[in-house]
């Protein structure tokens, strides 16, 4: 990959509270053009990372680029960013919330007014166009915030856990503003602990834990780290099948559950026609993001603890 085709480089990131290495050694590559998800549990150091990225913190070691910049705050009129801990000047009205952001990196006054009402108007938000920041739901001022981060078009769009907080309609709304940034050709890099989100929209996305990097690849490679699973009915539910299924196979209501076995499903099912058991039910199916999540962190993971 040319490094024009990378948003974002990191490598060997490290990060030291005291005493304490949160972020140990962290490469990361976010190609241009993908919507990126950094999924970890909860003090993982999603948020460290992404603010030593975005040159709002330093590392203690290691290299990282933003946009081809070795200086993260040269890109930052072409970037846009939620931060974790959200928050906006609640005298403002939402049309000015998002045109001072876009201010803030560089956009006209004139063009953020106008850019504003469109994507107020877009996110279902229109009727709020001149309502002080103060006087929105918590989850309406998140979407002005969010929008606030996109109005002037950056390349790149840094959102740190930006589906907490939000009713499913609103999810939905920020699914399809995150594929649509995608599709204009920004890059928007992500973090979440929401499972559903990041298979749905993510091209690539790396699994942090304990400040490290426990996987990267597509969420069908990352599916792909659990074996296939089986789901059989016979037709006798009653039927004894021990004798004939895998050792792991067990009970899940009126069939079996097991993992597909080396040699697949074949020799198995003609087995068990062979044995007049018939198939009232068979489905193979790859485990859930959520469940190569959980394995590939770890139970010693499940939230990290802060010492
Ligand atoms: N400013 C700080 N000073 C000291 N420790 C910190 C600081 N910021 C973060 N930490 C610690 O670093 C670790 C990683 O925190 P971080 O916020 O990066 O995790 P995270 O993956 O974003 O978690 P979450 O899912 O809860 O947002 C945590 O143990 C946290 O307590
Ligand atoms: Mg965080």
């Amino acid at each position: 990959m040319a490094s024009s085709d990378r948003a974002v480089t990191a490598t060997g990131l490290v990060k030291r509270f005291g005493d304490r290495e949160v972020v140990r050694g962290l490469d990361l590559t976010v190609p241009r053009g993908t919507i990126y998800g950094v999924l970890g549990p909860n003090g993982a150091g999603k948020t460290t990372t992404l603010r030593m990225l975005l040159g709002i913190i330093e590392p203690d070691g290691g290299e990282r680029t933003l946009l081809n910049c070795p200086h993260p705050r040269d890109a930052s009129d072409r970037v846009g960013y939620l931060p974790e801990e959200r928050g906006l000047y609640p005298a403002m009205k939402a049309r000015e919330a998002i045109a001072f952001m876009g201010a803030l990196r560089g956009l006209s006054w004139r063009a953020g007014r106008a850019r504003a009402a469109t994507l107020l108007e877009a996110a279902g938000l229109g009727h709020a166009v001149d309502t002080k920041i103060r006087k929105l739901s918590k989850g309406m001022a998140q979407l002005v915030q969010l929008l606030g981060s996109v109005v002037h078009q950056p390349d790149l769009l840094v959102l740190d856990e930006p589906f907490s907080g939000l009713d499913p309609v609103n999810q939905e709304r920020l699914e399809a503003l995150i594929v649509g940034e995608r599709d204009r050709g920004a890059t928007v890099l992500f973090s979440t602990h929401v499972m559903a989100h990041a298979e749905r929209l993510c091209d690539r996305l790396a699994i942090i834990a304990g400040g490290r990097r426990r996987f990267e690849g597509t969420v069908d490679e990352a599916r792909a780290t659990l074996p296939q699973r089986v789901h059989y009915t016979a037709r006798d539910t009653a039927a004894e099948l021990s004798g004939l299924l895998p050792s792991d196979a067990a009970r899940e209501g009126d069939g079996w559950r097991f993992e597909l076995p080396d040699d697949g499903i074949e020799a198995l099912v003609a087995r068990l026609l062979a044995a007049g058991h018939g198939i009232a039910g068979l489905s193979i199916e790859r485990p859930r993001l959520h469940e190569a999540f959980v394995r590939i962190v770890g139970p010693e993971h499940a939230a990290e603890q802060p010492r």
